[in-house]
């Protein structure tokens, strides 16, 4: 049960204010069938249909039965777990209702369940009657929010949501053979098929940047909690923390730097607060376009001899998913004529043991110098 209070501590840590006011972690859980009726959200037509959406699309439905898979039995038997489908450190995160206490619970929940509705919304009892009502009855999107329902349209507040299950695995699981997990919220949150149709305004570059923060105030608190002696882990901070750092004065001019700061808990709060700031700065087209030409100007950073080649491969992990991201961001002419240059780098990024960060730079000013005739010249 550890692994639960773990994530329950990182939500309460990072929650607003107005979030917790409510106090999910107190308030109960209903499960998905409470939500599925076709006057609800289990109907045929657009906006009622999320629950569809869910039950035949997410993989998030599936995440329970991938514990019951051959492939689960046998990463748990490396770990020295018994059964993953019940065992609490695998159901945290794939059958997060079999990891729901008694307590908590309004009514029967459905272990098998997987990543439900209430586990990215927030346990429903406190908002589950209110969130019906609507502007015209006087009660606002606000209004529900301050009764629990999680303010997923706030890219910070949906980065905390996610990153709970999409960046941390404890070292053992993936000795055992667990995939490595990668956050990136833009891109992820695009993987998901969107039952939402996204509030004026949003930015997936913006998204994207929160969630690298967010993520790097993860890896933080984690070294942070295995003692720092962790090499991988120095490496994904690392790798986090130069994307951070190179992108931050852009994303937000006022903001003060991450440069000079050392210690691990110091690094997780200043990259939580940035995170929260980010998720608050206007984001004009041009700064997109202003960070592309940034990061597509680091090549000569990976000839660097002085930076050990572990965290040069994670820096390269990091800024292929940032390109991408920043291309998709902004116009579709540009991505498809960078899209060659992009996936030289992906291929490049791809095997962490044989990343080569002479190649890789050298593929990076290609990319720079495409990214030059495009977009700066038209
Ligand atoms: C309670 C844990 C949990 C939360 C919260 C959660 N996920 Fe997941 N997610 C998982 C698990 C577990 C899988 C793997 C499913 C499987 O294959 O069994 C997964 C898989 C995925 C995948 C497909 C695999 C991949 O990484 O590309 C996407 C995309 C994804 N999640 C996006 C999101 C987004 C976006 C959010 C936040 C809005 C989110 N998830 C919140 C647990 C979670
Ligand atoms: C911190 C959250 C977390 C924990 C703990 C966790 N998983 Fe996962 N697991 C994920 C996510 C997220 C993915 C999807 C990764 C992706 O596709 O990029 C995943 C993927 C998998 C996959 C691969 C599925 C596929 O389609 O390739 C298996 C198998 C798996 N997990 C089994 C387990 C087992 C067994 C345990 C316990 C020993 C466990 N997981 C613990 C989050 C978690
Ligand atoms: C993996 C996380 C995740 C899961 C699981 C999930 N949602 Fe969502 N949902 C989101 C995100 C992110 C948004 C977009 C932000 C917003 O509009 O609140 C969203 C938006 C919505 C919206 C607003 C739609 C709109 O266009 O404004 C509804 C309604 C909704 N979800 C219902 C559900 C229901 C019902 C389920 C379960 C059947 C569910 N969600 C499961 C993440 C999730």
């Amino acid at each position: 049960m550890w692994i639960r209070t773990v994530i329950v501590t990182v939500v309460l840590m990072v929650l607003p204010a107005t979030t917790l006011c409510a106090d999910p972690a107190l308030a109960r859980y209903l499960g998905a069938q409470s939500c599925s009726a076709s006057s609800c959200h289990g109907g045929a037509g657009e906006r009622r249909d999320q629950w569809i959406q869910w039950n035949s699309g997410d993989v998030h439905r599936r995440s329970a039965s991938t514990l019951t898979l051959a492939r689960s039995v046998q990463i748990a038997a490396a770990a020295g777990l018994t059964d993953p489908a019940t065992h609490s450190r695998c159901v945290v995160c794939h059958a997060p209702f079999a990891a729901v206490p008694v307590a908590e619970r309004l009514g029967d929940l459905d272990r098998g369940e997987g990543v439900s509705c209430e586990s990215c919304h927030a346990p429903a009892e406190g908002w589950i009657r209110s969130h019906t009502r609507t502007e015209r009855d006087g009660f606002t999107y606000r209004d529900k929010v301050a009764a629990g329902l999680r303010d997923l349209r706030n890219p910070y507040v949906r980065a905390n949501a996610c990153v709970a299950c999409h960046e941390n695995v404890d070292r053992d699981l993936l000795q055992a053979g667990h995939p490595e997990l990668i956050f990136e919220l833009d891109g992820q949150t695009r993987g998901e098929p969107r039952h939402w149709k996204e509030p004026a305004g949003f930015s997936g570059a913006r998204a994207w940047w929160v969630g690298q923060a967010v993520a790097l105030r993860e890896v933080s608190w984690q070294l942070t909690r295995s003692g720092q002696t962790d090499e991988r882990l120095k490496a994904r901070q690392a790798g986090l923390r130069w994307i951070v750092e190179r992108t931050e004065s852009i994303v937000n001019p006022d903001g003060t730097s991450l440069g000079g700061v050392t210690e691990s808990a110091r690094i997780q709060a200043a990259a939580d607060e940035r995170a929260r700031a980010g998720a608050a700065t206007d984001w004009p087209a041009a700064k997109t376009v202003a960070l592309l030409q940034r990061l597509a100007g680091t090549a000569a950073e990976f000839r660097d001899a002085g930076v050990a080649k572990e965290i040069q491969a994670r820096r390269g992990e990091r800024l292929v998913l940032a390109l991408d991201r920043l291309l998709a961001a902004s116009n579709p002419a540009l991505e498809n004529k960078l899209e060659p240059a992009l996936k030289e780098l992906f291929h490049l990024a791809q095997s962490l043991p044989n990343f080569d960060p002479t190649q890789f730079a050298a593929a990076l000013e290609r990319f720079g110098t495409e990214f030059r005739v495009h977009a700066l010249r038209e």
